[in-house]
């Protein structure tokens, strides 16, 4: 039982289950270089405070540096009867340098060093996810660019609806993602509070300087309320609700490039390097990075909703459900990571297949609302419109007549709003060119978008 912080009360040691139910090194040791940056700064506090003299604190700082290197170097072993991060830490400063390193944890708590590592560590978190969300942005910025005029039926209800290019749907994810970022930007604001000299719940007697730590650290202020310090862990959810939001949109992504890839759809091409064979059928090649994608949001769904039930019934402030809090953030932060690697890698060597998307996009029906429009245009109010429609629809399906080539006496026969100019509303570059509203997919809307995005991403 070496090492064990609070003897003084106990007279036997911690049960071995206790020890191994309670553990959060095994996970939680990641947070090594924020506790390290944590402690230095509460140290150089000290050093200010006069509770530590010049030669303590650098025997402090030099003892953290050399343990940082030693755990960056895989020389390092952490102790499970020492259960958390902080603890490992802390004893092993003290069984190198000795009384020096008694004296670090003044005026310092678990619960606000945890809470402080937390926050510096999603920090961190935050900005490498950032740049992986981009590296997505840019890979379907490069594909809507390649396939900007790509026709393609779009959908809804997965029946075909209108008319789109594959650069405009390509572009739609790209205008998801970059709310994802925003939202993660407004995160990484909101957290970048510093929770340092909270205690453990209700401050200290022995005041060190809260904001010079926090400048250290990099953080924009401190928290203003001990107690929400240590019990809050909204930053948390709130990180874990933006990556969940992420997925969604992946999951989405998945879904779509899953459909496309179909000998149904048979709109794009996966590279073999990004799709896996059958064991069984030789002819097989699966999109199983999509449908991993797909999966994977599951756990970060899931995990957001472990940290959010964990912390409902808590009563402030500090409770040792709160450790929960560790292993659904660790694992959807290495899930989205790998998830925009990989589909950012995917994206980035997908082919589509042009002549099949336009061949699908041809389909008459998918000008149904331009005919209806066209009515609008010589007068019929829309409502009229849409049911004139409808009866050439119905008239197309019952004689096997597709929809652009009844003839001038089938229209006329509907309604003498029908006009002999109109089967022109079925050419497909007409459909799109009058589509002129911003956000509508023109050529030009398209262009100028990728344009937009290249020069955003290029940053
Ligand atoms: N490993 C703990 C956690 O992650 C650190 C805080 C422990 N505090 C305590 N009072 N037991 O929550």
């Amino acid at each position: 039982n070496r090492g064990v912080m609070w003897k003084g009360r106990f007279s036997k040691p911690t049960a071995d289950l206790v020890q191994r139910y309670g553990e959060s090194v095994s996970y939680d040791w990641r947070l090594f270089r924020q506790d390290i940056a944590g402690s230095i700064a509460h140290a150089r506090a000290q050093l200010k405070a006069g509770l530590l003299n010049r030669e303590e604190f650098d025997a402090i700082e030099s003892g953290l540096k050399d343990i940082l290197k030693d755990i960056e170097e895989g020389n390092f072993t952490w102790s499970r009867e020492l259960e958390d991060v902080h603890m490992n830490i802390e004893s092993e400063l003290t069984r190198r340098i000795g009384a020096p390193g008694a004296k670090l944890h003044t005026a310092r708590s678990r619960n606000d060093q945890v809470a402080t590592d937390t926050r510096l560590y999603c920090r961190t978190e935050i900005d490498e996810i950032l740049e992986k969300v981009r590296r997505l942005q840019r890979a379907l910025v490069m594909k809507a660019r390649e396939y900007a005029d790509a026709m393609m039926p779009g959908y809804t209800h997965l029946q075909r609806a209108q008319p789109v290019t594959m650069g405009h749907h390509l572009l739609a994810y790209v205008e998801m993602l970059n709310r994802d970022a925003d939202r993660l930007k407004d995160c990484r604001r909101r957290l970048n509070v510093s929770p340092l000299g909270s205690g453990a719940i209700a401050g200290s007697t022995i005041c060190l300087d809260r904001h010079e730590i926090a400048v250290e650290l990099g953080f924009d202020a401190v928290t203003e309320n001990s107690m929400d310090a240590i019990a809050d862990r909204d930053y948390i959810m709130e990180t874990l609700f933006d990556l969940a939001v992420i997925g969604a949109h992946l999951s989405r992504l998945s879904e779509d490039v899953i459909l496309w890839c179909t000998a149904e759809f048979g709109f794009a091409t996966l590279s073999d390097a990004h799709t896996t064979g059958s064991s069984l059928m030789p002819q097989k090649k699966n999109p199983d990075v999509a449908e991993l994608t797909r999966g994977k949001t599951g756990r970060l769904y899931g995990n957001l909703t472990a940290v959010m039930v964990a912390v409902k019934g808590l009563p402030l402030t500090y409770n040792r459900d709160l450790q929960e809090d560790k292993e659904p953030l660790f694992d959807s932060i290495d899930t989205i990571k790998l998830a925009l690697d990989v589909n950012a890698e995917m994206i980035a060597a997908m082919t589509v297949n042009t002549e099949r998307a336009l061949e699908a996009a041809s389909d008459p029906m998918l000008l149904a609302t331009d005919l209806a429009d066209y009515l609008v245009r010589r007068g019929v109010p829309f409502r009229q419109a849409h049911e004139l429609v409808g009866k050439a629809v119905a008239m197309s399906i019952s004689t096997g007549t597709p929809l652009h080539q009844l003839s001038d006496d089938q229209f006329a026969s509907i309604s003498d709003a029908y006009g002999t100019d109109a089967r022109s509303v079925f050419e497909l570059t007409k459909a799109f060119s009058q589509r002129t509203n911003p956000g509508a997919p023109n050529s030009e809307n398209t262009r100028r978008r990728i344009a937009y995005w290249e020069n955003v991403l290029s940053k």
